[in-house]
């Protein structure tokens, strides 16, 4: 997510502005920029790469005198990261300037009305059309305030805004609209930011926005509208006690546990501009893909957690997709000199994109002549560059080393990939049941939380001794149990084994015994009753079990385990997204109690950009 920050008080902006984004880094960044006015100009300074890059730009820049401005640092969505994508935006007359975070669905088709009136976009971001669809209001509005609520009401989609006009001078508005706002109160001065380490150490008395909530600020003065009708509305001062670092984690003990309650919005912002509904209901647009023939099979080559996202999704994008789907481990495909026909097609999953053997492995499907798709988290990383297409999961910077939202986002968009290829093969998506579900996923999963966090501390208490586990499940709770063995390995570094339950009597059931406790999934799908048989088998031998399964008819089903975990009931694609955040939370608790280090675990690196 990008950082974001507006002053207006009585001291220079400027230097607050990068001090402040300065504070925002950790959320991770490609570009950065300014914009203050200058005795009624209103001046723009950005720069790609770190911050430093800005402030060398500002260097010996008179700015001192400005006391309003804005400041951004990019997480890129849309359009590289470069500097003519960096916020702040100007509008077609160069009188406004805007930063923003999220995502304005519907940009493209009011790009297009803008170009039709002669508008000159210098940017591929949805950011810049923003500040001009504000700056086409303003022509026919009463009042600046008036015509950016006008352009609010036409974009679609998430966002933070924040504008600085020199037609009224020290003034910012901001607007917020399912992406985080707040204001910092000062003494004679306010702050608007994503985040509140952006001005903590100036105040601690925070004005929270709501959706649909317009801000006003000019120095220690700020008024709350709605965007609705632009209503006055009371809003209450909080006080934050939070230092730094709870601040930078949102309070949260660790960015890990952060990023796992982050996964519903992380699904909507998966989903956003992908998903439309018409006549015959649900469809999904993946316009990347477009241009390339469905392949007649797909080879999925990815890491670690990656991997088992691919592997999660290979049954939908078969059943639902009728897409052949093959699954390799990078560093094993890179070396065994794979047979790839040019009608075949490679996807590679990587939430940095940097992954050495993945990136090594689209280079080898290239030179095969294989079409390359990427599934990225990062924008403008080499597997994004180097891919033939490129699909962004749209998850926001993940800082904690253990992948957690990030596994969410691959799921989602395999999911909706599944989707696309079953509606390019016949018109009515075999399963529209599948896309109904991913809508509701948001609401089912922030639902469900924070009882799941209460459930896995409770568990993990009574498991953290625990020196080895086994995680089993069939289907795609297969890919769930290798998921699940390797958060709890990476995090608690208890050694625990991912198996299809299937596979116990070849050989692991050997290890059973009150000491090598099993986590099994036996959610509640066509392979329960198989599962629940593993479990026996398990129970037989004095092994401990701990079972997640589903609610059926409201109640708990009946299972012998010495802990039953019991989700909602859920459409079986829905219930893997339950699963996999109860496997997270598992994990970081077992890890917290025994205090590990939960967001640098030992011996392990963010991304493995080396062989
Ligand atoms: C998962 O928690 C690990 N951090 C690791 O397995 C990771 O998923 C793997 O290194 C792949 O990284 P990538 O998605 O950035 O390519």
């Amino acid at each position: 997510m990008c950082g974001i920050i507006g002053y207006s008080g009585h001291r220079p902006a400027v230097p607050l502005l990068i001090e402040g984004l300065h504070r925002l880094e950790y959320r991770g960044y490609d570009s950065s920029g300014v914009a203050f006015e200058q005795a009624g100009k209103l001046e723009v300074v950005k720069a790609a790469g770190k911050l430093a890059a800005l402030e060398a730009k500002l260097e010996g820049n008179p700015c001192l005198l400005a006391t309003a401005g804005i400041g951004h640092t990019r997480w890129a969505t849309h359009g590289l990261p470069v500097e003519r994508n960096a916020h702040p935006h100007l509008s077609q007359d160069g009188d406004m300037a805007i930063i923003h975070n999220g995502i304005i669905e519907n940009f493209q088709e009011i790009k297009e009305e803008l170009v039709e009136k002669g508008h000159v976009f210098l940017s591929e971001t949805d950011t810049e059309v923003l500040a001009h669809l504000i700056g086409e209001e303003r022509k026919a509005a009463p009042s600046l305030r008036e015509a950016f609520a006008a352009a609010l009401r036409r974009a679609h989609g998430a966002y933070a805004v924040v504008l600085l006009a020199p037609e009224e001078p020290g003034i910012i508005y901001a607007a917020r609209m399912a992406a985080p706002l707040l204001m910092g109160v000062g003494v004679g001065e306010c702050f608007v930011a994503s985040d509140i380490p952006a001005f903590l150490p100036y105040t601690r008395e925070v004005v929270f926005l709501e959706d649909g909530e317009i801000a006003r600020i000019e120095g220690a003065k700020w008024e709350v509208f709605s965007l609705k009708d632009l209503s006055p509305i009371a809003k209450s001062v909080s006080h934050i006690p939070w230092d730094m670092q709870a601040a930078a984690k949102d309070g949260y003990k660790h960015f890990m546990l952060k990023e796992i309650m982050e996964q519903p919005r992380v699904v909507t912002d998966c989903l956003s501009g992908r998903l439309h509904r018409d006549g015959e209901g649900l469809r999904v647009s993946l316009h990347e893909l477009d241009a390339l023939p469905v392949p007649s099979r797909l080879h999925i080559v990815a890491c670690g957690t990656s991997y088992n996202a691919g592997l999660w999704g290979q049954q939908l994008l078969e059943n639902v997709g009728g897409i052949p789907t093959v699954l390799d481990i990078a560093s094993e495909f890179r070396y065994r000199d794979p047979i790839l026909r040019q009608d075949e097609a490679v996807m590679v999953i990587s939430q940095s994109g940097e992954t050495a053997d993945t990136l090594a492995a689209l280079r080898l499907a290239k030179e095969k002549g294989c079409k390359v798709i990427g599934l990225c988290n990062v924008v403008g990383s080499s597997i994004a560059r180097e891919a033939d297409v490129v699909l962004y999961t749209q998850a926001g910077p993940e800082i904690s080393v253990a992948s957690t939202k990030a596994m969410c986002s691959q799921m989602t968009l395999v999911a909706l990939m599944a989707a696309y290829y079953g509606q390019r093969r016949v018109p009515a998506v075999k399963d529209s049941a599948l896309l109904h579900a991913l809508v509701g996923l948001p609401q089912l999963l922030a639902s469900a939380l924070p009882a799941m966090q209460e459930r896995a501390a409770a568990l993990a208490l009574r498991f953290a001794s625990a020196r080895s586990f086994f995680y089993l499940g069939r289907g795609q709770c297969h890919a769930l149990a290798l998921e699940g063995a390797l958060k709890l390995k990476e995090l608690s570094y208890i050694h625990a084994e991912g198996y299809a339950s299937g596979e116990m009597k070849h050989g692991p059931i050997a290890l059973i015994d009150p000491q090598f406790p099993t986590f099994a999934l036996a959610l509640d799908d066509a392979l329960y009753p198989k599962v629940k048989s593993n479990i026996q088998e398990v129970l037989a031998r004095q092994g401990r079990v701990i079972a997640l399964v589903q609610e059926r008819g409201g109640k708990a089903p009946e299972l012998a385990a010495e802990e039953l975990w019991v989700l909602p009931e859920a459409h079986p694609v829905a219930a893997s997204f339950l699963a996999l955040p109860a496997l997270q939370l598992f994990s970081y608790c077992v890890a917290d109690y025994l205090g590990k280090d939960v967001d640098q675990p030992r011996n392990l690196a963010k991304s493995v950009t080396v062989e």
